[in-house]
């Protein structure tokens, strides 16, 4: 009976509610998933374990009150020990021509940790997380919870301070996504 499904709310669940179905393939599943156009944003975080930051697409709003948000990361990347640690971290929306500092936050250049901070004009908010003066919009977050899914840990955020670029008064693009696999603007 549908009222008996747990998968929408418990991920412990996830193997048992599922195991009827078989699973879309890797390929299939990447191939439909590029097609939803996404902002592009640096998630960064600092403190006591030190400081680093990653060019994410899986972001979002999850709740309005209290405001909370999400940011998926490999659970292979070895920045999950300081998004754990640190228990912070931010998230800056990136403007349309911050396509180089997209790829140095992606590790397409070699640099990590602290030495892609060389890159870019950062300040803070409230936390100390990292967060970018050209921001189209930047949310500072406290850590609430994690959660592995799969090849992914889910953080949870909730929102303590927020920075926000004003618009365009002309209406011009001014924010940078990806959709099909390339740089877009929206
Ligand atoms: C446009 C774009 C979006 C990305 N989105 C994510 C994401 O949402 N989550 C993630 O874990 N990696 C994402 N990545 C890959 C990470 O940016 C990359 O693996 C990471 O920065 C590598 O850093 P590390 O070596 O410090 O772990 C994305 C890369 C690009 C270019």
């Amino acid at each position: 009976m549908a009222a008996d499904r747990t998968a929408d709310r418990n991920i412990a669940g996830q193997e048992s509610a599922t195991a009827a179905l078989p699973l879309a393939t890797g390929e299939a599943f990447r191939d439909a998933i590029a097609r939803l156009p996404s902002g592009v944003s640096i998630v960064a975080t600092a403190g006591q374990a030190g400081k680093a930051g990653f060019t994410a697409t899986a972001v979002a709003s999850v709740s309005d009150d209290p405001p909370t948000v999400l940011v998926c990361l490999n659970s292979k990347s070895p920045q999950n020990r300081l998004m754990q640690e640190n228990a912070q971290f931010s998230i800056n929306l990136l403007p349309k021509d911050a396509v180089t500092l997209a790829n140095i936050f992606a590790g397409r250049t070699g640099l990590h940790l602290e030495d892609r901070f060389r890159h870019g004009d950062w300040t803070v908010l409230s936390t100390g997380s990292p967060v970018l003066k050209d921001a189209v919009m930047a949310l500072d977050c406290q850590l609430l919870s994690s959660q592995n899914v799969g090849s992914h840990i889910v953080y949870f955020g909730t929102v303590v301070a927020t920075q926000t670029k004003p618009r365009d008064p002309d209406g011009a693009k001014e924010v940078l996504i990806y959709h099909d696999r390339h740089y877009g603007e929206a």
